[in-house]
Parts: structure tokens; C-alpha cells; sequence
């Protein structure tokens, strides 16, 4: 298989330009992990371990094996919030417990007591999700005041979800544990109710419908915590519990000892390519997306740095040169590759529809790498069926069952989007390179096509037209639009699955491929007519 060569200079003065811009666009984002690692801040902190409990993060750390990488997700939902606090005081991910590679949701009960809010609702319920599609056994690491009262509208609807798809997943033949360490009340209680396997913590763990004073005030009872929910109760009287732990250590020991248990089968194949490393220097991706968006970058680059020994079978290579398609691998796991290189013209659509049908064929995974300011408009375009043509790489793409996984490396623009399996076509997980933006187009092209269409509407009203007012509307619509265009704002909303350092793709690739061979990788039978 040929390997890739490269023509990237890093002594080169474009090359350091694009370096540190890209280092700049990191920047927010060691701000933004900082708020997410202090866990709701010291006193909190402090509080918590006084009362003898472990942070959410270190019980993550315990329940992992030891030295097993673990790929957080959505680590900063509901960062876009102006006066939120990253994280969705949740934290989820993908990690190998007893050699099980497990979706794991563990709530930061350290942020406002854990109690989840729309941003907290959005990454739970897509941790689910994930775990669902790749087959992931699930293990929710409790404690929670439950619903954000002060939120509750935004979430009392879309969260009771939660329960419906945790239940939906064990009756597919997903395991799923619970291991209660606080508090896990009213609808929250129905994490460990719907779980296969309960552990609840002794004098710590508190389940119930409703707290003391709610049954006070309902049914006028006096009773304590403990006889209520507490987790003797729950194991010697109602039930709930499976196993009964002395402290937050037992319940991470029974906890990993109820996964080795599973004796769980990955059904999908293993590796079987070589995983050894790119020739190319992943350093190199620094330099790999232009520092001025107008500037095209060659992918090939990317792929170079990211590819098992940056070997790279390219198809087609003479005909839609602007999308780039191939086989490679990466960890060792058989990958289809699509890659814009410019915008998508006929000939890329039709190659690409192509491409995505030989993978399922094959049944192997497709990655997309994602540069794209959309399809060609224009008369020439139209004539020439680019509608019906891109339509095919849409039912390619949407009617796709092998796994995808996709890197936004740079534009992110209107269809373009959807046809390169944007987040709405359900890619298994959506990284981002936080240089990239997304958009239905660019802000200066919105405000323009805006200023055109009241433009003409003023001249059809015979109103007469205000220059300077365009000119503010359109400086306004272009801020507006850039600000929910960039990489913060995006995984804010959950539009990512992460967003990361560009010299880690291959790693974070890797882990995502391996969670996704957890499921059988089988390709489509059918796809939609396509449209000739
Ligand atoms: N919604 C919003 N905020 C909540 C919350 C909720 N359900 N539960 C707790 N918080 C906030 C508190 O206001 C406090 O905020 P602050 O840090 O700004 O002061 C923070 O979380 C910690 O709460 P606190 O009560 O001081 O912590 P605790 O560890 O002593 O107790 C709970 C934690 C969860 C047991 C307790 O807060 C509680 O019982 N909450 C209400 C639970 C409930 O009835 N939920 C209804 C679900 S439908």
C-alpha cells in the first residue's frame, strides 16, 4: 500500500503562522478544562472529602483498569452558556473496567449537588446513546440531587428519556450497573431502578421517590433518611439493592467484579492490520489547518499524520479530486477514508456515493474528515444535476449501517455537512479540531445574502434603502453568526462528541474505532433509490 509522503515545511513561516493560530484556538479550551477539573471549586471540594467521599473524578480513576486510557466525552456541555459551568456536572466516557470497554456516567455531585440541567441532560442522554449504537455496557456512578428545580422546565420533559433509553438498552442485551454513592432521589431513582445490577453504598446512599420532607408534606409521615431510602433498607427490606458495600472503595471493587462477571464478547472483529504509527510526525497537524480560512489545505496532509504508517490505498484518485477517498487504518482497525479537499462538485458526490457503497460492502468503517464550505452552487452546477448528485451521497451516507466516525478539521458548512455525516446523519462519535467552525455557511456570506434579500424588499416596497443601517446589520448578523460558528459554542450544544488537540486525533480515532468493534460491523442491505 502506498505511503503518503508529505510537502509540509515546518520550517516554513506559513507553517509557524498556522501553528500558532491553531495553538491560540486551544487556548480557551485549557481555561475551560481548568473550571471542569476543579469540580465545582475548593470549598465544594473540600466538603465533600470531609464528609469521607470520593470526587466523581476519582471514582472514574479507581473503577478504570489501571492505566487504561479513558475517552471523556462532551467534556464541556453547556460551555456556550454564559454563565455556565462546562461540564454538565456530569462526566462520561468510554473506558476498559475488568478488560470491558464501558460507557461510564458519573455525576459531579460537587456541582450544585450534581443535579442536572439542560446541558447535563443533552451529555447523559448522548452517553446513552452511544453506548446503545456501539454496544457498550454501562455503569452510572450515582449521586445527584436530581432535576435542577430552577431549570426544571427546560428538562422535566426531554430527561425523563434518560430512564426510557436506559431500559431500551438492557432489553437489547446491554448490561447496565449502577453503583449509588449519595443521594438518588425522585426521578432519579429510577437510574438504579431500571439498572441490571444495583450496588448501594452503607450509610451513604439515599434512593427514594420522595425525600423526608416531601413525605411530611404529602402524607404527613415523620421518618429519617435511613428508613426511607438508605442502603440497608433497600438491601434487607425493599430489594433495590443487589449488593450492600461498606464503603465507596467495596462499591467500585463490586462494581468491576459485576463486569468481570459479564464475561462480555466484543462483536466486532479485532484488529487485523498493523497499528504501527505514521512516518509523518503528528506534531505536523498544528500546522495542517489554514490560519486564514480562504486558503485551502491539502488533507492528504492530515491523513498522513493519522493513518497506521500513513499508508493510504487512495480510489479514484484522477476523478472528483476534491474529495478524497481511500482505505487505510488506524489502531490497526480497516477504515474507509472521505476527505474533503475543496468543495464538493458532481463528480466528488458521485464518487463519493460510490465509495460509502463499496464500504458497506466490505463492511468496514468510514471516517470523514470534514473541510467543507458546501456543494457548488451556480447555473453551470444546477444543469449539471448537482441537486440529484448530492442527494446519492446523502442516501449513501444516511442509509449507511457501517460505523462512522467524524473529524471536523475545518468548515463545516450547509448540505455539506449532512452529505459528509454531520452530526444529524448519526455518526458513532463526531471529533472536532477547535480551529474548525460550523455553520449553515460562513457569517460574512449570511450577512451578505441577507443584506441582498432586504435589500430587494425595500426596493419592492419602494421604501428607500439605508446604507448605514445595512451596513450595522450586517457587522451585527457576522458577529452573531462567528460567535456560534466556533468550536466553543458548538460542543457547548452537544454538536461534538469533543473537541480536541489535533496532535491527538490519531489516539482519540483509535479509542472511538475500538468502542464502536464492541457491536457487530456489518454493512447496509439496502440503500434508497438513488436517483440517476
Ligand atoms: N436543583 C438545583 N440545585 C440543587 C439541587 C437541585 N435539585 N440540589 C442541590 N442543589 C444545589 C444547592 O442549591 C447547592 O448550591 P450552591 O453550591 O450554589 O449552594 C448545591 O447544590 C449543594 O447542595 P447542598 O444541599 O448544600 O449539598 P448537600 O451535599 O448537603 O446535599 C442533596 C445534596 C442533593 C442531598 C440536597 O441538596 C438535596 O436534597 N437536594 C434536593 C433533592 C431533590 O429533592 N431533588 C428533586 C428532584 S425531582
Amino acid at each position: 500500500m502506498a505511503v503518503l509522503g508529505t510537502s509540509l515545511d515546518p520550517e516554513s513561516a506559513q507553517f509557524a503562522r498556522d501553528r500558532q493560530a491553531m495553538l491560540e484556538s486551544l487556548r480557551p479550551f485549557s481555561e475551560l478544562a481548568r473550571q471542569v477539573l476543579a469540580a465545582g471549586g475548593e470549598r465544594a471540594v473540600d466538603r465533600h472529602h470531609s464528609r469521607g467521599r470520593l470526587l466523581a473524578r476519582e471514582r472514574v480513576d479507581l473503577l478504570l483498569d489501571e492505566d487504561a486510557p479513558f475517552l471523556e466525552l462532551s467534556s464541556y456541555a453547556g460551555a456556550h452558556e454564559p454563565d455556565g459551568q462546562p461540564g454538565g456536572r456530569l462526566i462520561t466516557g468510554v473506558g476498559a473496567v475488568s478488560g470491558t470497554e464501558c460507557m461510564v456516567i458519573a455525576n459531579q455531585s460537587t456541582v450544585k449537588g450534581g443535579s442536572l440541567n439542560p446541558a447535563a441532560v443533552d451529555k447523559q442522554l448522548r452517553a446513552l446513546d452511544i453506548a446503545h449504537r456501539n454496544r457498550l455496557p454501562v455503569i452510572s456512578l450515582v449521586e445527584s440531587g436530581g432535576a435542577d428545580l430552577p431549570s426544571q422546565a427546560d428538562i422535566f420533559v426531554p430527561g425523563g428519556r434518560t430512564f426510557h433509553e436506559l431500559t431500551r438498552l438492557s432489553a437489547a442485551g446491554i448490561p447496565t450497573v449502577s453503583l449509588v454513592f449519595g443521594s438518588s432521589t425522585a426521578g432519579g431513582a429510577y437510574l438504579p431502578g431500571l439498572s441490571e445490577y444495583t450496588v448501594l453504598v452503607k450509610e451513604a446512599a439515599t434512593v427514594y421517590l420522595g425525600g423526608p420532607p416531601l413525605v411530611k408534606m404529602a402524607i404527613s409521615e415523620d421518618v429519617d433518611d435511613e428508613s426511607l431510602g438508605g442502603a440497608e433498607m433497600h438491601a434487607r427490606v425493599s430489594g433495590l439493592a443487589d449488593y450492600l458495600a461498606e464503603d465507596e472503595r467495596d462499591a467500585i471493587r463490586t462494581g468491576r467484579q459485576i463486569i468481570a462477571d459479564l464475561r462480555w464478547r466484543r462483536a466486532g472483529p479485532g484488529p487485523s492490520l498493523p497499528a504501527d504509527p505514521p512516518v509523518h510526525d503528528p506534531d505536523g497537524l498544528l500546522g495542517c489547518a489554514a490560519s486564514d480560512p480562504k486558503r485551502a489545505v491539502e488533507v492528504r496532509e492530515i491523513l498522513a499524520r493519522v493513518l497506521d504508517g500513513s499508508r493510504f490505498s487512495e480510489f479514484k484518485p484522477l476523478y472528483g479530486t476534491q474529495l478524497v477517498c481511500g482505505w487505510g487504518s488506524i489502531a490497526g482497525f480497516p477504515v474507509g477514508v472521505l476527505a474533503n479537499n475543496g468543495i464538493l462538485f458532481s463528480e466528488e458526490s458521485n464518487k463519493g456515493a460510490h465509495f460509502i457503497q463499496l464500504a458497506n460492502a466490505r463492511s468496514t468503517p468510514l471516517l470523514f474528515v470534514q473541510n467543507i464550505t458546501g456543494f457548488m452552487v451556480g447555473s453551470a452546477a444546477e444543469r449539471g444535476g448537482i441537486i440529484k448528485d448530492g442527494a446519492k451521497l446523502i442516501n449513501a451516507v444516511s442509509n449507511s449501517a457501517v460505523p462512522h466516525l467524524t473529524l471536523m478539521v475545518g468548515a463545516s458548512y450547509g448540505a455539506g455537512n449532512y452529505a459528509m455525516s454531520g452530526r444529524a446523519y448519526d455518526p458513532r462519535f463526531v471529533f472536532t479540531w477547535p480551529s474548525h467552525r460550523i455553520a449553515v455557511m460562513g457569517g460574512t456570506q449570511l450577512a451578505g445574502v441577507m443584506s441582498i434579500v432586504q435589500q430587494r424588499a425595500a426596493e419592492r416596497a419602494g421604501r428607500p434603502y439605508d446604507e448605514e443601517t445595512d451596513a450595522r446589520v450586517r457587522r451585527e448578523t457576522e458577529e452573531m453568526i462567528e460567535a456560534q460558528s466556533g468550536a466553543v459554542y458548538a460542543t457547548g450544544r452537544l454538536w461534538d462528541d469533543g473537541v480536541i488537540d489535533p496532535r491527538h486525533t490519531r489516539t482519540v480515532l483509535g479509542l472511538a474505532l475500538s468502542a464502536t468493534h464492541s457491536a457487530p460491523v456489518a454493512g447496509a442491505d439496502n440503500f434508497a433509490p438513488f436517483r440517476m
